[in-house]
């Protein structure tokens, strides 16, 4: 039996490497988001939203809450730079984004307790702040920007002395796995938004201050190094039991993408040339360790040996947003980036050629075909990554963005609290109560039914 699906397996691969993946011509436009439009097509048949029974928003399991956060940001840079006039897909995203924003307007939904941590929160974020640079339709009640300023506020309000001497945890809610684990990408969303509140707003007073802090934790944790040869390094985190002593040192493209994009915002802003030699450093260090030899993205922690989970196949999409943001921000480095952003775009579209539309884009793109594997992660990451070569300009207050700002919003809001029990409902608690309860069950019903 084992054997057929092999073969069966290994025919609709040779088929679908017959049928040639989406043509691009990296010097036209149009070509560029013709791709794009077939591949953000794909993007909705995971979408929860506009099916019966669908929650708003949402992606197909296994697609966590962020996951969409992480899709809403590339689907909006596609309705912005490629189909403005595409009124139904403004209103689905507008939808989406909105709909997820929780009661108090944060990006804190009570109903995400049990798996929101500062780094979904903070892709959101980064979604929001999208929203607010590309002058996005606000809301009536709160402007996008007020929402971020929101999220930044909470964030930030999470900032922890008690170990490692500060950094934000991993996780919001204590009785989330992980709670204990300081990370890079939770302390590089805080950064990356920071420094774009800063350029947006044109009002550094906080946020250049918040991400100074951040870098220089970075720094002294040792989750940022230079290693002897010069390779600048951005590791993964570590547990605060023993002080963040054990530096977990994997690598990861989106840690590498919000902290380099982060810095080019801070360069932008502020002038100052520090900012910029170190969005050099990671810019350097990201071409010469996600790219293959002939310039083509990878996850490379984990893709080469086929190990990367749904989480980790979906980074791309960000750390493409991320190197498309700061090629434009910072045009001296446009020469140095493009070059792989144009082979990796016409490469992931290449690989976009299986599934039964046979348009449904694959995770290796260095096969020159689709490798079988698809998801929404793949369709998001080869998104943005063919979005990078049409970015435009982020707009901010002094070039015409919206000025409907909120400095404080969120700090009336327990949400910001880091032992979070008071907002938390006992609905909410009594839930995961229940759901413990349920795993045990199974855990021990299934032990019982063995001894029998
Ligand atoms: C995707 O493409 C199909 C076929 O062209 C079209 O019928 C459908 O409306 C598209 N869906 C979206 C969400 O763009
Ligand atoms: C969760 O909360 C949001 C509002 O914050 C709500 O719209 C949604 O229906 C709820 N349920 C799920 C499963 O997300
Ligand atoms: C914990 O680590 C921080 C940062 O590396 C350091 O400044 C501090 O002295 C350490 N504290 C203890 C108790 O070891
Ligand atoms: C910041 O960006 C703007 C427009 O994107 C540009 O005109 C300006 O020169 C940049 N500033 C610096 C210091 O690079
Ligand atoms: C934006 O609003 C702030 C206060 O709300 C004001 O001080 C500032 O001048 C405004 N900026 C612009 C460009 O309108
Ligand atoms: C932003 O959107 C508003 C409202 O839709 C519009 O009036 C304004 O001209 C837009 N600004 C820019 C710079 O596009
Ligand atoms: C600048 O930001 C600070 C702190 O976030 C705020 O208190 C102040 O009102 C802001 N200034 C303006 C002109 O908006």
């Amino acid at each position: 039996m084992e054997f057929v699906f092999k073969i069966i397996t290994a025919l609709v691969l040779l088929l679908a490497n017959c049928t040639s993946g989406i043509d691009i011509d990296i010097n036209d436009e149009d070509s560029i988001c013709n791709a794009a439009m077939k591949v953000q097509n794909g993007t909705w048949n995971y979408y929860e939203g506009t099916k019966y029974g669908g929650t708003v928003g949402m992606f197909a399991s296994p697609n966590y809450w962020w996951n969409a956060g992480e899709a809403f940001g590339g689907l909006l840079d596609y309705y912005i730079f490629c189909d403005p006039e595409n009124e139904q897909l403004e209103s689905r995203i507008f939808d989406g984004m909105y709909h997820q924003a929780g009661e108090n307007y944060n990006y804190i939904p009570s109903n995400q307790s049990m798996t929101e941590g500062n780094d979904d929160q903070g892709v959101w974020g980064m979604a929001i702040m999208e929203a607010v640079e590309r002058n996005f339709t606000n809301p009536d009640l709160h402007s996008w920007l007020e929402m971020v300023q929101a999220i930044f506020n909470t964030m930030n309000a999470r900032w922890d002395t008690a170990h490692c001497n500060g950094g934000l945890r991993w996780q919001i809610f204590t009785w989330n796995s992980g709670y204990n684990y300081k990370n890079s990408i939770s302390n590089g969303c805080l950064f990356h938004l920071a420094a774009r509140l800063a350029r947006y707003t044109g009002n550094g007073t906080v946020y250049v201050d918040v991400a100074e802090k951040v870098w220089q934790w970075m720094d002294d944790v040792g989750f940022l190094t230079e290693e002897d040869n010069g390779d600048f390094r951005v590791y993964d985190g570590a547990e605060v039991d023993d002080n963040c002593t054990a530096v977990t040192k994997l690598r990861w493209s989106y840690t590498y993408g919000v902290f380099m994009a982060g810095c080019a915002y801070l360069y932008n802003f502020t002038g100052d040339e520090v900012w910029k030699t170190r969005t050099e450093e990671i810019v350097d260090a990201s071409l010469s360790y996600f790219f293959t030899s002939d310039k083509i993205m990878q996850e490379t922690t984990c893709q080469p040996h086929n190990l990367c989970n749904n989480d980790q196949r979906s980074f791309r999409s960000l750390f493409s947003r991320c190197l498309g943001l700061t090629k434009l921000i910072i045009p001296e480095f446009k020469e140095k980036i493009e070059p792989y952003l144009e082979a990796s775009a016409q490469a992931a579209a290449q690989s976009c050629s299986g599934g039964t539309d046979g348009m449904t884009c694959g995770e290796d793109w260095s096969t020159s075909g689709w490798d079988g594997v698809y998801g929404l992660p793949e369709q998001i990451s080869a998104l943005e990554v063919i979005m990078s070569l049409v970015v435009k300009e982020p707009l901010t207050v002094a070039t015409g963005g919206s000025n409907r700002s909120d400095f404080s919003a969120g700090t009336d809001s327990q949400d910001s609290v880091n032992k979070n029990e008071i907002t938390v409902t006992g609905k909410d608690k009594a839930g995961a109560g229940v759901l413990t309860a349920i795993v045990l069950a199974i855990l021990l019903g299934g032990s019982i039914w063995m001894i029998f």
